[in-house]
């Protein structure tokens, strides 16, 4: 079945997705309806808003995804359904899931449930398909900051963590309480281009020690200064702590480099779009003499294209899941531990 082709549906967030991704990783659509404009006047997802807009626009969105790749609703041409079943807002996961078993049982094709995670590990492979492993990819989202080591498809290894808040929430944070609105990553990243990014003194945290991270007292360490002094640039903080979160990332994935001897730095996830924590990774890279994987913007965030290539993978190693499967909102990635 070389030229099988899956349906791939995304709704663990605030973006509604439908891919058709062939066996050999070929993107045939990915359409992406984003809802940040629905969640942007309450400074965050709501999820109540999140899961009933996922429900309004989730028949289009797959519709459009068959129509872009030459099918229909009535003449699919599909041979398997992929969907996100967890992390994420039970509400959201639960539309596209529904979705997908729904469309599974009309075409009588089999299910596969796939962690959201695990598609963001696997978005770098559509677009560089010659990823040299290991692999070290840096993942950096709104819920999460890893440093996860990949030996090939499906063989993951965590080596370090954030401790307390991720990346992207941190941007947001900052980004919320200097009146930056919604989501705040790409607001903070356009700002501090024109800032300076030595102009606020800012902790690094937990630099000396391992692979894990920390940004609460970053983001405290901000609001403190914003606090103290009304008349600071909104450039120069952005750069300032753009600066700081930046040179922790790159600082602990060289190491994780270093660590496992990879001969690959891959970025994923919402805060992978961020310009200054890839020139830094490019750099970094090109220092060590080794391949830097920067997935593009669109591919850095949700999307379900990434969904369906990990599931070919999932496909292939577990066989297809039974209609029963739940959405599960923790569902965590099972990878092996560093200790
Ligand atoms: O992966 P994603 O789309 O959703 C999940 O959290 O799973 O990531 C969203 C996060 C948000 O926190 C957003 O502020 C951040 O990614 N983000 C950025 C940029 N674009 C999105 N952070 C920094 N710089 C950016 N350019
Ligand atoms: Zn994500």
């Amino acid at each position: 079945m070389t030229t099988g082709k899956i349906l791939a549906i995304e709704s663990s967030c605030d973006e509604t997705a439908a891919a058709v991704v062939t066996r050999d990783l070929r993107v045939l659509s990915s359409v992406v309806s984003s809802q940040i404009a629905l969640h942007e006047s309450f400074g965050g997802v709501v999820p109540e808003i999140a899961g009933r807009a996922h429900l309004e626009v989730m028949e289009p969105v797959v519709e459009a995804a068959l129509v872009q790749a030459g099918a229909s609703m009535t003449q699919p041409d599909i041979d398997a359904v992929a969907v996100t079943a967890g992390p994420g807002l039970i509400g959201s996961l639960l539309v596209g899931l529904s979705a997908a078993k729904a469309l599974c049982l009309a075409w009588g094709v089999p299910l596969i449930a796939v962690n959201h995670m695990e598609g963001h590990l696997f978005a770098a492979q559509l677009e560089n398909p010659n990823v040299a492993f290991p692999a070290v990819t840096l993942l950096v989202s709104g819920g999460h900051t890893e440093f996860i080591e990949v030996r090939g498809p499906g063989h993951y290894r965590l080596l370090g963590a954030t401790i307390d808040d991720a990346a992207g929430e941190a941007y947001d944070k900052v980004a919320r309480y200097v009146g930056l609105g919604y989501p705040g990553g790409p607001a903070i990243d356009r700002l501090a281009q024109g800032g300076n990014p030595k102009a606020l003194k800012l902790p690094r945290a937990m630099m000396g020690d391992g692979l894990d991270v920390s940004f609460s007292g970053l983001k405290s360490a901000v609001i403190r200064a914003v606090d103290r002094d009304d008349q600071l640039e909104l450039a120069d903080i952005a750069a300032s702590f753009q600066a700081a979160a930046v040179d922790v990332l790159v600082a602990k994935a060289m190491r994780a480099v270093d660590l496992v001897d990879a001969k690959t730095l891959v970025l994923g996830g919402g805060v992978a779009a961020n310009s200054e924590l890839r020139r830094r990774a490019q750099e970094a890279c090109d220092e060590a003499g080794i391949a830097c994987a920067l997935p593009s913007l669109a591919m850095c965030t949700d999307n379900a294209a990434m969904i369906g290539a990990a599931g070919w993978h999932r496909l292939a190693e577990n066989g297809p899941n039974d209609l029963k499967v739940g959405a599960d909102p923790s569902w965590q990635l099972e990878m092996e531990v560093l200790t």
